[in-house]
C-alpha cells in the first residue's frame, strides 16, 4: 500500500452515494469544508490510500490515489479540445509507445494526451510537446504538474511550420487544426519505421492529409474512428446505456520507410 504525500491529488470517495471528490493537495490545504462536515486536509498526509477518514460529523470516506483517466475526465482544466481515453489508448498502441522512447507532439493544447505518453514513456523517457499559443502552454503547465509529470515534459513554445529540433524520434503525434501542412517536418523528425499518428475531428481534414502523406515515403496509412458503447453495470438487467458519445475524432497513422 502506498501512502499520502504532501502535494498528491487524491479521490474522497463517498461510499453511500458513490460519488468521487477529487482534491489537489499541493492547491487545497488546510480545512477542507464540505456538506457532510470538514476534513483537516494536513491529517491525510502519511494516510495509507485506501484508508477510511471521518468528517467531524462522522460521514465516511474512503481515501483512494487519483488515476490518470479520472484526471483527465475530471480534473483537468480544458482551454482546448482533447484526446479522449478511449483514442488515447489506441493511439498509445499505435504508435507503439514504450518505456524509454521520446515522443514528440503538437499541441500540447490542453496537456492531456502529453500526460498520457507521459505515463507510458516512463521516468526514462521523454515527452516533447510543440506549442503555438502561450496561454496554452501555462494551463498545460498547470495540468502537467498536477498530475506529477513536468520532470518528463518539455514544452516548446514554437509553431511547428518551422519544424522540430529533434531527429530520430521513436513516434510523433499532431492534433493541430490543419495536419497537412506539417506532414514534411514530421517525417524529417522521426526514425525510420516509426509511426506517425494524426487527430482530427472532421472528414474534410482526413482527405487534406491523405493527400500530403501520399507525396511522401509512408506506409500501413490506416484511418480510423473508435466508438465506445459503456453498459450500465446492473446484473440481471444488463443493457447499454441509453446515451452514447457518438464522435470524438479520426485518427490517421501511417510508417515512415
Ligand atoms: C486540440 S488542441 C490539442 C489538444 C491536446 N492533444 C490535448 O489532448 O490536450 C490543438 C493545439 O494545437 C495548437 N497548434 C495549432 N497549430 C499549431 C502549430 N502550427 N504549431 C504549434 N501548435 C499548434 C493549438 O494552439 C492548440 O493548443
Amino acid at each position: 500500500m502506498s501512502k499520502i504525500k504532501e502535494n498528491d491529488t487524491i479521490i474522497l470517495y463517498d461510499k453511500a452515494k458513490e460519488k468521487k471528490r477529487l482534491i489537489n493537495l499541493a492547491v487545497t490545504k488546510g480545512r477542507l469544508s464540505i456538506e457532510t462536515g470538514y476534513i483537516e486536509l494536513n491529517s491525510l498526509i502519511g494516510m495509507e490510500y485506501g484508508s477510511i477518514v471521518k468528517t467531524q460529523m462522522e460521514y465516511e470516506y474512503i481515501v483512494l490515489p487519483i488515476n490518470l483517466v479520472d484526471f483527465i475526465m475530471k480534473k483537468l482544466n480544458r482551454l482546448t479540445q482533447i484526446v479522449y481515453p478511449k483514442d488515447a489508448a489506441y493511439i498509445l498502441l499505435k504508435l507503439d509507445v514504450k518505456p524509454g522512447d521520446t515522443v514528440i507532439e503538437s499541441g500540447v493544447g490542453s496537456g492531456a494526451m502529453s500526460c498520457v505518453f507521459a505515463q507510458y514513456v516512463g521516468k526514462e523517457g521523454r515527452v516533447i510537446s510543440y506549442e503555438i499559443r502561450e496561454e496554452f502552454i501555462k494551463n498545460a503547465t498547470s495540468n502537467i504538474t498536477k498530475m506529477g509529470f513536468g520532470d518528463r515534459i518539455t514544452i516548446k513554445h514554437r509553431d511547428i511550420a518551422l519544424g522540430f529540433d529533434e531527429k530520430d524520434v521513436d513516434s510523433l503525434f499532431l492534433d493541430v487544426r490543419e495536419p497537412w501542412l506539417y506532414i514534411k517536418q514530421a517525417y524529417d523528425a522521426l526514425k525510420i519505421g516509426s509511426m506517425l499518428g494524426i487527430l482530427v475531428p472532421t472528414t474534410n481534414q482526413i482527405e487534406e492529409t491523405l493527400k500530403e502523406l501520399n507525396l511522401f515515403s509512408f506506409i500501413d496509412i490506416e484511418v480510423s474512428e473508435l466508438l465506445l458503447r459503456k453498459y450500465k453495470p446492473v446484473p440481471g438487467r444488463l443493457r447499454p446505456q441509453d446515451r452514447m458519445g457518438a464522435h470524438t475524432a479520426f485518427m490517421i497513422f501511417a510508417r515512415k520507410i
